[in-house]
């Protein structure tokens, strides 16, 4: 297999201000020569750069918001501009919601699918032409769990990530032959700061058992795209609930998931009530 695009590559990472993404950029500055680290929040991306300072990669921090569809059209063009080349493009910056979807906020929901579809398309779209050109790069999304089964609860987050599981796996057919790679990841549960920001379905937080660590989870994204492997589910309870969802009888799971929505449906409706 041809070297890794990582190694002496410049490497963009989107959400690399917290969890699964900081880790990726802190693991990459050990093999790439320039990390662009991309999120809304600059302070957190400064600290980030501040502690890889001493690591051999340049960390350029780029603060900006991906629901701005021109700041996102114009990233990939400055980066270039910048340093020449993206070799590596980490799709990682993603946003959930958890509830009926009747009653979501509809902003919301429109800064996720922002976020989790168009930020994920237009960023993809910019970075291929050159790579197309050098017969060369890499393409790592990360998508989820959700992004192969279904959840009622998480009908829109669920929907954005069969979108990113879709759109990774026709393009990955569609680069075939021009030695660019498109992998994706499809994490269970992470223990990050995603959790904080998506209303939880439990009156209280998982397990600690549950999740995988941020940074094994990134270990394995970016071993993914070293091997060039089209769909990673990494960490034990992720891969099970994952290959549980593959192979159980549609009807089946489609039965369960149901039987589950109306126990959920229940008891937000009696939460509201409280
Ligand atoms: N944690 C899990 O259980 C889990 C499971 C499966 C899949 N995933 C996926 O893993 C990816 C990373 O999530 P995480 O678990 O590491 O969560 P996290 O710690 O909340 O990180 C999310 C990252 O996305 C960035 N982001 C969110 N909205 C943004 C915006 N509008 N513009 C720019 N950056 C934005 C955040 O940065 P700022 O807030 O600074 O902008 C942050 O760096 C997501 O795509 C998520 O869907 C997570």
């Amino acid at each position: 297999m041809s070297r890794s695009p990582i190694d002496g590559g410049v490497v963009v990472v989107t959400g690399a201000s917290s969890g699964i993404g900081a880790d990726i950029a802190r693991q990459l500055a050990e093999r790439a020569q320039v990390v662009v680290v991309v999120a809304r929040r600059l302070h957190r991306l400064e600290a980030l750069a501040e502690a890889l300072s001493g690591s051999t990669a340049q960390i350029d921090v780029r603060a900006l918001d991906l629901t701005d569809d021109a700041a996102c059209g114009s990233l990939i063009e400055h980066v270039t501009a910048a340093h020449g080349r993206v070799d590596v493009l980490v799709n990682n910056a993603g946003m959930g919601d958890f509830g009926l979807l009747e009653s979501a906020d509809a902003n919301k929901i429109r800064w996720m699918i922002q976020v989790n579809v168009m930020a994920v398309t237009r960023l993809t779209q910019a970075v291929l032409p050159q790579m197309v050109a050098r017969g060369s790069g890499g393409i790592l999304n990360i998508s989820s769990g959700f992004g192969v089964n279904f959840m009622p609860g998480f009908a829109a987050y669920v929907g954005t990530k069969h979108f990113v599981t879709g759109l990774t796996e026709s393009l990955r057919t569609e680069v075939a032959g021009t030695g660019i790679r498109v992998v994706q990841v499809c994490p269970g549960p992470v223990a990050t700061e995603f959790e904080a920001g998506v209303e939880s379905p439990l009156d209280r937080s998982l397990p600690g058992w549950v999740e995988q660590s941020s940074a094994a989870c990134a270990s394995a994204a970016i071993a993914a795209l070293d091997r060039n492997r089209a769909l990673t589910v990494p960490g034990v309870v992720g891969w099970l609930l994952v290959h549980l969802g593959w192979w159980s009888p549609r009807m089946l799971t489609r039965g369960v998931l149901s039987l589950l929505g109306r126990l959920l449906r229940r008891e937000l409706m009696q939460r509201r009530q409280r």
